[in-house]
């Protein structure tokens, strides 16, 4: 008689290996043991199946059953994703937490979103319309500020038979196709596999992000990627949550894989507090949270990324702007490297497992600015930026290098920056966008036509301060011609003025394009001020005892009704001392 489960084997840290379980697949979700874990598989070799379990495995024992659920691991798509807090596998951290306090309990299954809820459903298609995936067939107000779209799921398509409007749950039926098939608010998408779209296009708008280091000097595109390095203590999850409250897109999914003991738990005590700037109301209206604190298992931590990515892609097939944020994405592939070795799988670089790069490669991958839909098209997009944090800041480990070779922004943080307090920590000379040239034309005609001018004669004056700055190490200030002088201290005032940016700061925490080019085009007119005065025989010392330097400090400081008008008076005095 054949038995109808499979038996664990062995045990290995957050890993299993069953014997003989009867239908298994790759990847397919599995239930471990007695107390019904879950699991994933990740390797078949023979009658051995591999898994992973997404939870604590101690006090597993030999001979404990083990059966496939049929199905790969996946989220549920509908209304509710908004707002909630997931981990890695999107259980509902406030549902588990009720379920069994601080600790969360094993086996425990919730649902991801509530089933109880009703949703207010508007059809937009009529009975006898022809159904293709991807089209929308009606609509549900999930936020006050975001409409839930409702899609046919893929690999559905057929004559509507009936559609109806009121109030449902996300598994009623809403509606019929001829041939049968049920139409609900939500669907099941398994998370390790892109969601389709019908066309991807080539990024060229900027994803606004209210910071200057980023916006002017190292755009991101919509539906590009970034990663953002940095040693501890650099700033990478400051930058992160300033992306998450800054940034112009419709929704954001926030993936925390906790560095610190309590950094996530503050994230999940302040982030539901957060106000959005814009529309003043709570953060979280627009935002998923998918978080790992530090005593949940590691493949939990392995599977976040899919589930964040899914989210993501879902909210853009609805024609979205997403932004996913994940910070860090070093302890994403320690988890791989964990799982690994505990497969005893051959080791690769530093002990990653040798698929490490192609797996970094397909997560950023699933960026993009993309058309979807059929007749009615729409189009939207998933930007990921993920935070690296390279053992010592060194940038030649292979996570930074593996995310380096695929992604199109590098800002490079730099821990002689944080310690000086130059925050954004970002290095203006080893950061870079490979989307600027792309997007500096969207700026010239949206913001403004000296974008690109004074954005290239800040970017020389950066550099040529940096060489500056080493000759004065070699020979001293005094050896230095007053022009060079007057590019030192133009220098230090992009850097002061310009570059840093206190996310703290009530009213700098956050700068319009405008803002942006008023603030480089007054330093860059002042330094061509400047240059001119000198060569017409002026003394450098004199420009510097006038109060302009310090007027042009303050300027970020004002709100942004009341720049523009700060910015004329900084003119005016300019063309009084200085025409
Ligand atoms: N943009 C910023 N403005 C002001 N302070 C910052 C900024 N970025 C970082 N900091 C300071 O640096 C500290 C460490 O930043 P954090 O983001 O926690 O580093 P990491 O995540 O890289 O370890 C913060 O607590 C804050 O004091
Ligand atoms: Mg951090």
């Amino acid at each position: 008689m054949t038995e109808n489960t499979g038996r664990i084997v062995k045990v290995a840290g957050p890993t299993v290996v069953a014997e003989n379980i009867p239908d298994v697949r790759m990847f397919d979700i599995v239930e471990v043991g007695n107390f019904g874990l879950i699991g994933e598989v990740i390797r078949l070799d023979g009658s051995r199946a591999f898994i992973q379990v997404y939870e604590d495995t101690s006090g597993l024992m030999l001979g404990e059953t083990v059966k496939s659920a049929g199905v790969p691991l996946s989220v549920t798509l509908g209304p509710g994703l908004l707002g909630s807090i997931f981990d890695g596998i999107q259980r509902p951290l406030n549902i588990l937490r009720e379920k069994s306090g601080e600790f969360i309990g094993r086996g425990i299954v919730a649902s991801a979103l509530d089933t109880e809820k009703k949703w207010e459903f508007t059809p937009i298609v009529e009975s006898g319309a022809e159904l293709e995936s991807g089209d929308i067939i009606g609509e549900t107000p999930e936020t006050a500020e975001i409409m839930h779209r409702i899609m046919v799921p893929h690999g559905v398509s057929g004559v509507l038979k009936e559609i109806h409007s009121g109030f449902f749950t996300i598994t009623d039926t809403i509606g019929r196709l001829e041939d049968g098939t049920e139409l609900k608010l939500s669907h099941s998408w398994p998370v390790k596999e892109e969601r389709p779209v019908k066309r991807k296009l080539i990024p060229d708008t900027p994803l606004i992000t209210g910071q200057r280091i980023f916006d002017t000097m190292y755009p991101i595109a919509l539906g590009g990627s970034a990663i953002l390095p940095g040693g501890f203590g650099t700033g990478k999850t400051v930058v992160e949550q300033m992306l998450a409250k800054h940034s112009l897109v419709d929704i954001v999914i926030y993936i925390g894989c906790g560095e610190r003991g309590n950094e996530m738990t503050d994230i999940l005590i302040e982030f539901p507090e957060l106000d959005d700037p814009r529309t003043k109301r709570p953060l979280i209206e627009r935002t998923v949270l998918v978080v790992n604190t530090s005593n949940m298992p590691v493949a939990a931590r392995e599977a976040s990324v899919y589930t964040g990515v899914t989210i993501a892609e879902y909210y853009r097939d609805m024609g979205y702007h997403t932004l996913l944020l994940a910070d860090s994405t070093s302890r994403w592939a320690e988890a791989m490297r964990e799982i690994s070795s505990r497969l005893e799988e051959m080791p690769g670089e530093e002990g990653y497992p040798t698929y490490l790069s192609t797996r970094i490669a397909n997560f950023y991958e699933r960026a993009g600015l993309a058309v979807t839909g059929n007749k009615e098209e729409r189009t939207g997009s998933v930007t990921i930026v993920g935070a690296v944090s390279p053992p010592g800041g060194d940038y030649s480990e292979p996570v930074t290098q593996a995310s380096i070779r695929v992604v199109g922004s590098l800002w490079a943080l730099d821990s002689s920056l944080a310690q000086r307090r130059h925050f954004p920590a970002i290095n203006w000379n080893r950061s870079y966008s490979l989307y600027d040239q792309r997007l500096i034309g969207w700026f010239n005609k949206n913001v403004g036509d000296q974008w690109s001018k004074c954005r290239s004669q800040a970017l020389q004056i950066l550099q040529r301060d940096a060489e500056l700055q080493e000759v004065v190490q070699l020979i001293g200030p005094d050896a230095l011609q007053d022009t060079d002088r007057a590019t030192l201290e133009l220098g230090k005032m992009l850097r002061e003025d310009f570059l840093q940016q206190n996310a703290f700061s009530e009213v700098d925490a956050s700068c319009s394009t405008q803002k942006q080019l008023g603030l480089l085009e007054s330093h860059i007119r002042f330094h061509e001020r400047i240059r001119h005065y000198i060569e017409q025989g002026g003394n450098l010392d004199d420009i510097l005892e006038m109060p302009l330097r310090e007027q042009l400090a303050g300027l970020k400081y004002n709100s942004e009704q009341e720049f523009g008008d700060k910015l004329n008076e900084f003119y005016d005095n300019l063309d009084r001392l200085l025409s």
